[in-house]
């Protein structure tokens, strides 16, 4: 590939950047940056169309709604650099991306409570389990703090009709690090497409969908937080998501039981704190 002088003037301008951390990032992305536009021979009209659409993705963003980590998302670099912070995992619950739906504080419910707080229809699932250490060892007083989409694909932050915490809640885990909550089976639902990423995904020709999933956060102390889901095997969508967070380790078939209802066994195993 041939270099152009350009490259060599910002890399030597960029060597007087005090922080040594700061200087090795932006290098690499001003070599990586150049190498793209000459590899695909970037015109002037592409380069003006990308920075409008960039513009674009800022102007989408407001209090809630975060286009650019959309993006991210969907062009896999979420899970990425998820990956790469999740490396070394051991034995350990595989992680997958938080998504833009988690809400902080969420209220604990008792064990084996509903978080459906609405009349919605749906199949029942029940699902329990424990919160151990990589070790086996249980960790009592865990807190697992999940969140799903109701059965019309949207979280209750996206829906007006649907009650605050719809969907959600925070379970703490008894002495023998057990946990268990009643919720309804999730459903695939497409990403907010109406932006610039979902037309990004238009013009590639690739669907919104996320297969249906039930988001997982486990803190407890002495542990890293773990931040994972669990996801439908049988979903249509299952081998191509539209944001590339499914982890073959972390879907599951829910078992139809002798109650008639459907039951999902999940045990979740932590890392030690750092
Ligand atoms: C989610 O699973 O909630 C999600 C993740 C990434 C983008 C949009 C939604
Ligand atoms: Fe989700």
């Amino acid at each position: 590939m041939t270099a152009f002088p350009v490259t060599r003037a910002v890399l030597e301008r960029l060597e007087g950047t005090p922080d040594p951390r700061l200087r090795e990032v932006m290098s690499s992305l001003v070599r990586h940056l150049h190498a793209f536009a000459i590899d695909v021979g970037l015109t002037q009209e592409e380069w003006l169309a990308g920075i409008g659409f960039l513009t674009e993705t800022g102007k989408t963003c407001d209090a809630t709604r975060q286009e650019f980590v959309l993006l991210s998302d969907t062009l896999g670099l979420s899970t990425l650099v998820d990956d790469l912070a999740n490396a070394a995992r051991d034995e350990a619950t595989e992680a997958t991306i938080l998504g833009p739906f988690h809400v902080p504080g969420a209220p604990f419910r008792d064990p084996g409570a509903s978080i459906v707080l609405d009349d919605a229809e749906g199949e029942a699932l029940l699902v329990s389990g424990t919160v151990t250490g990589v070790g086996g060892e249980p960790v009592a007083g865990a807190v697992v703090d999940v969140w799903q989409a109701g059965p019309d694909g949207h979280y209750d932050v996206q829906d007006a009709e649907q009650p605050e915490h719809n969907f959600r809640g925070r379970f703490r885990t008894d002495t023998q690090g057990r946990y268990g909550f009643a919720t309804l089976r999730p459903v695939s639902y497409p990403i907010p497409d109406d932006g610039p990423a979902g037309r990004l995904l238009r013009a590639t020709g690739r669907h919104p969908w996320r297969p249906a999933h039930i988001h997982v956060m486990v803190t407890a102390e002495g542990y890293r937080t773990l931040t994972t889901a669990v996801f439908d095997a049988r979903d249509t969508h299952i081998g191509s998501d539209a944001v590339f967070g499914v982890k073959e380790s972390l879907a599951r078939t829910f078992a139809l039981g002798p109650d008639g209802l459907l039951h999902l066994e999940e045990h979740f195993r932590l890392r030690p704190a750092p």
